[in-house]
Parts: C-alpha cells; sequence; structure tokens
C-alpha cells in the first residue's frame, strides 16, 4: 500500500531517529514527548540518535484490517525487543481485527478519516498525536488510506509502513492485498518477501530500511504466498520498529537507510 511522505536526503550517516529531523529542509521539527515534554527514544545504539537512557520511544500504529502486523508488534514489545509502547492505534475503520485487539489490550484507539468526513483534520491529527498522545514514531501496518502530508511533514524519517512483495517491485498504485501476491504468481517470480521501508510521496517509494525474501514455489496460489509473506512480516516489521525506536538506524549518504547491528 501507498502513503505520503517527505523522501528527502539527509547528512551522511547519521544515526538514529531524530538524525533526519529537518535534515530536508522542507519538514517541520517534531514535538515529541507525552504532554508537552521532549521525549528521547530509549537508549540508541550509536550515534546521534537521542539522549541515551531514555524512555520508551511511543509508537502510533495505523490499521485497517485483521491487525496481525500490530499483534506481532506488540508482541514484540511485551518481550521486551522493542524499545518502544504502542501508545495509539488509529484506524479508518470504527470496527476491524486491529481496532478490537487494541481494545483489548486497552491501547487507546481513534479513527481517522472519519467516514463522514466530520471528524480530525490532517493538522488536528498532528496535534493529537504530537500533543496529547506525545507519539515518538508511526507505523502504518496495513493502513489502507493515504496519510496526509501534514503527517509526513511532522515525523520527517519517523513513519514506517508494511509492504507484503520485494519492493521496489510489486509496489505502488493498486498493489494492496491480494492484488499483490496475485501478480507475483502470475509475473512468474522465483521470489517474493516483506519490505518496511520509510514513508514517501510516492507510493511504496519510500526509502527501504528491512526486507526479507520468500520463495515462490511451483504450486503456489496468491493465499499460499500471502501466508507465507506474512509470516516474514511478523518477523521483519517488530525487528526495524526496534532498531528505529533504539536509534540503529543509520542513513548512507545517498539517503538509503540501514540498520545497524552489533556483530
Ligand atoms: C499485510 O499483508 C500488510 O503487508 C498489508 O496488509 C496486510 C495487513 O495484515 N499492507 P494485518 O492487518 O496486519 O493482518
Amino acid at each position: 500500500m501507498g502513503a505520503w511522505g517527505p523522501g528527502g536526503r539527509g547528512p551522511p550517516f547519521q544515526a538514529g531517529p531524530r538524525a533526519g529531523a529537518g535534515a530536508g529542509g522542507r519538514c517541520a521539527p517534531r514535538v515529541a514527548g507525552a504532554r508537552g515534554g521532549h521525549r528521547a527514544p530509549a537508549s540508541p545504539a550509536r550515534g546521534t540518535g537521542g539522549s541515551g537512557g531514555g524512555q520508551p520511544a511511543r509508537l502510533a500504529v495505523f490499521v485497517s484490517g485483521g491487525g496481525s502486523n500490530l499483534r506481532a508488534l506488540q508482541d514484540a514489545v511485551e518481550r521486551g525487543r522493542v524499545a518502544g509502547e504502542v501508545a495509539a492505534v488509529l484506524s479508518d475503520k470504527t470496527e476491524c481485527g486491529g481496532v478490537a485487539f487494541a481494545r483489548e489490550q486497552g491501547i487507546p484507539t481513534h479513527v481517522y478519516p472519519a467516514a463522514d468526513g466530520e471528524g480530525l483534520s490532517p493538522e488536528g491529527l498532528v496535534e493529537l498525536l504530537q500533543g496529547d498522545l506525545g507519539v515518538d514514531f508511526i507505523v502504518l501496518a496495513g493502513y489502507l488510506k493515504l496519510i496526509p502530508p501534514e503527517l509526513c511533514r511532522a515525523y520527517p524519517r519517523g513513519i514506517l509502513n508494511i509492504h507484503p512483495a520485494l519492493l521496489p517491485a510489486f509496489g505502488g498504485k493498486g498493489f494492496y492485498g491480494k492484488r499483490v501476491h496475485r501478480a507475483v504468481v502470475e509475473s512468474g517470480a522465483r521470489f517474493s518477501g516483506a519490505t518496511v521501508h520509510f514513508v514517501d510521496e510516492e507510493y511504496d517509494r519510500g526509502p527501504i530500511l528491512a526486507q526479507r525474501a520468500v520463495e515462490v514455489r511451483p504450486h503456489d496460489s496468491a493465499d499460499d504466498l500471502a501466508a507465507r509473506v506474512l509470516q516474514e512480516e511478523h518477523r521483519v516489521l517488530p525487528e526495524a520498529v526496534a532498531a528505529l525506536c533504539s536509534g540503529r538506524v543509520e542513513w548512507r549518504e545517498d539517503g538509503v537507510p540501514f540498520i545497524w547491528r552489533a556483530s
């Protein structure tokens, strides 16, 4: 699926969630931290990405469907694998699996955009996330609506999306849900997989942060492939979010992000 956002290049190899804030010159710096405080995500592994020893990063997860990626992320949070917490779940739907799960977990939920157009404006959404909710990073986990450019400008290099194919192939307008897997099977490609990327102005075109590959088997249906790709989504999304929360994202000079791993 696609979303809107900034795609600016940043300074060479600045690590950490705040490295890109304002770097592209087009985005207002984020005011992070709940209720007016300035929050530094927890313990960046290296670089300039935070103050170290900070509080867990606050995440807003946007969903439109079953919410299995949200569950995987929440599970990783509970196991202590992500230096963050899911502070809010947003959805364009008042009811869906992801929203139901959030309620079960006691995570606040909000609707955006409202079906009748009467709900939060884009500016109101930014205000909610940066103000009361104190959200540091946004994760689009099967969210089917475009997010407004205002949100992208408020969170430069702070929004991740999961896509169920190996971008830049099989992405862009019209490539969502089952259509992606059908197109992969029909193409004869031998590999598909899951991609986590930063959100950019175009559908599925923002900088790729992490990928996991899956083999396409000779008799795979789109459903077979979707199920195996989804398993990899559940691994790669928490890994990428964990890296973002702990300041382990390094930006190459040409604007390509990598996850720094201790070895
Ligand atoms: C996933 O395949 C995701 O990549 C796509 O939508 C699906 C959402 O699944 N964008 P879930 O709602 O997380 O179960």
